[in-house]
């Protein structure tokens, strides 16, 4: 399993908690920033991370804005890349048991380190069920491939 890691300049606390909880996992994970003091824009993280899942390089990303919204958005333009934006446990668990969402973006300011932690952990350690829901996701790919 392999993570890529990257925040704009909203989430770069909380992506630096993050790290330490995939260190924890004992996760191999790639953190491409941002190294920034000032203020970037979000795409050019969350789009890079998203093809280099898409690409098969990474087997997932967490990424980190403010909100998360930015984030979600663009990682879900790039083909293959379902991205899911998480603020619950609940979520988190159900998104990899039915989305197989290989994407998880949190919004730095709405939630504490200590959610997002634990949402981390329940998003890495739930499993696709498949099943019905494979005929599901399949369907969002045709329409990617149309
Ligand atoms: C940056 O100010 C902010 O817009 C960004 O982090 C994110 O919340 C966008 O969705």
């Amino acid at each position: 399993m392999k993570v890529i890691l990257a925040s704009d300049h909203g989430g770069v606390n909380l992506r630096l908690e993050i790290a330490e909880v995939l260190k924890e996992l004992g996760v191999e994970f790639e953190d491409i920033g941002c190294d920034c003091e000032g203020s970037v824009d979000y795409p050019d993280y969350g789009i890079p991370a998203a093809e280099r899942v898409a690409s098969g390089e990474f087997d997932r990303a967490i990424l980190i804005c403010g909100t998360g919204i930015g984030m979600s958005i663009s990682a879900n333009k790039v083909p293959g890349i379902r991205a899911a934006l998480v603020h619950d446990l609940f979520t988190a668990k159900v998104t990899r048991q039915h989305n197989d969402s290989n994407v998880l973006c949190m919004g730095a300011r709405v939630i504490g380190p200590g959610l997002a932690s634990e949402i981390a952990k329940t998003w890495m350690q739930n499993e696709f069920e498949a099943g019905r829901h494979k005929n599901r996701i399949n369907k969002i790919a045709e329409y990617e491939n149309k």
